[in-house]
């Protein structure tokens, strides 16, 4: 029998060992120890990591690579990221958001980011980036799965134009309804966003992803009112809370009265590490806050957290590389979760996690699912994590789309080994 590809000799995320994983016509027809057959394409995994692709489940494409467009961010604050976003817009040209939107999704396949939910700003009433984010949608289509979320930026009420443009992105395709409650000019305002988002999400049958208390303000309480919505109008997982800074510094009395009603809800939430950690905070002095929902307490009671990038060299964030595996270690360590058992779901929460949320479909290492996969030079899941490994290879529907050579450093100090791989440094687990 002949297949299309086999990777040999793969560690899954499971723990199990010494698999060989086949595909034909774009699926996974066989997950077996040593498959006796041959493939027009083989890759020897020896023994490393072989993953389901890496999920960003919180970004924003129409703003990824234009950092310094047209000035920095001074403060380094939310607001200002905002501020300049708004001087940016009438700047942008259909041609040069496509033009950075493919290059970042360039690297986003080379480090095995093979899906991404994207809000994409329709406060401009050119709609200009929704139109050139849609064509990117079906560019990249055939090696990434782009989901847009019509985002208004400036907030659904306080701008006059935002809730007729969010409703012309929709009608356009886009494929999600998005929200900023804590930008509107008062929280009452928020929290009547909250919910004409919620009921317009449930109107046309769509999810619902609010950027949500992205604020160090303990009274910024949208979540509540999104749990609320999500509950009486039956949306469940089909809503998200993006960011949730707020729960941070929320009083703990409180917070054990919201927890339960998250998780009674079926909401999902996205942590966004790398950027809320240098983003909240900035009002401090010291102590100064650190900008991370409760993951732990999430999670203890059920709730799907995932990990998002959020931004890529953008007016809110200067660094970043569409690389999941370096939020995933700003999570572990700015939560902080050091935990076995924590550092190992961080895995998930930019693998699995993400794949239920954003809905997609055939997503995963088991037969008849895409044969979508990366090989990673670690491993197992923590030692990735640990090691933000290097993707060895990137395999899209069965073909191999994306090569990077393994890490390896020649050494000369007398007495020592000649070479050295960093995953060889690792206790196994
Ligand atoms: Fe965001």
């Amino acid at each position: 029998m002949t297949f299309d590809l086999i990777v040999r000799d793969a560690n899954l995320p499971d723990g199990r060992r010494g698999i060989d994983i086949a595909a034909r016509d774009g699926r996974i027809v066989a997950i077996a120890p040593a498959i006796a057959a041959e493939a027009r394409v083989v890759v020897e995994a020896e023994g490393r990591l072989v993953a389901p692709p890496f999920i960003d489940s919180h970004f924003h494409m129409d703003a990824t690579l234009s950092l310094g467009l047209p000035r920095l961010n001074q403060s380094g604050t939310l607001l200002e990221g905002i501020a300049l976003w708004g001087e940016l817009k009438p700047l942008l040209t259909h041609e040069a958001v496509i033009e950075r939107a493919l290059r970042y999704c360039d690297l986003a396949v080379a480090q095995g980011l093979l899906a991404v939910r994207s809000h994409v700003d329709v406060c401009d009433d050119r709609l200009l980036a929704v139109e050139a984010l849609i064509e990117v949608r079906k560019k990249v289509a055939p090696y990434l799965d782009l989901q847009l979320v019509a985002f208004p930026q400036d907030g659904y009420f306080r701008s006059p134009t935002a809730a007729a443009n969010l409703k012309r992105a929709l009608d356009l395709g886009v494929d999600v309804v998005g929200g900023i409650p804590h930008f509107e000019r008062t929280m009452a305002d928020g929290a009547a966003s909250v919910k004409a988002l919620c009921e317009i999400a449930a109107e046309r049958g769509l999810m619902v992803d609010l950027h949500c208390d992205e604020s160090d303000d303990p009274l910024s309480r949208h979540v509540e009112t999104l749990a609320y919505e999500a509950r009486r109008l039956g949306l469940g997982a089909r809503a998200t809370g993006s960011h949730l800074t707020s729960m941070h510094s929320m009083d703990n009395y409180y917070v054990s009265k919201l927890l339960p009603l998250i998780a009674e809800s079926g909401i999902n939430a996205i942590a966004n590490p790398l950027i809320n950690i240098t983003l909240q905070g900035r009002h401090d002095t010291y102590p100064r806050r650190r900008g991370l929902t409760r993951i732990a307490e999430m999670r203890a009671l059920g709730v799907a957290v995932a990990l998002g990038q959020d931004c890529v060299m953008d007016p809110w964030y200067g660094l970043g590389g569409a690389d999941m595996l370096d939020v995933a270690h700003m999570a572990v360590h700015a939560a902080p979760m050091t935990s076995r058992e924590a550092i190992r779901w961080s895995f998930d929460a930019v693998t699995e996690i993400p794949a239920r949320i954003l809905g997609l479909d055939g997503y995963g290492l088991a037969v008849g699912c895409n044969a979508d996969m990366v090989v990673l030079q670690a491993a197992d899941p923590i030692e990735a994590v640990r090691l933000r490994a290097p993707r060895l290879a990137v395999i899209r529907r069965g073909e191999v789309i994306a090569r990077t050579p393994p890490q390896t450093t020649t050494l000369a100090l007398p007495g020592r080994p000649a070479t050295l791989d960093p995953a060889d440094y690792a206790p196994r687990t």
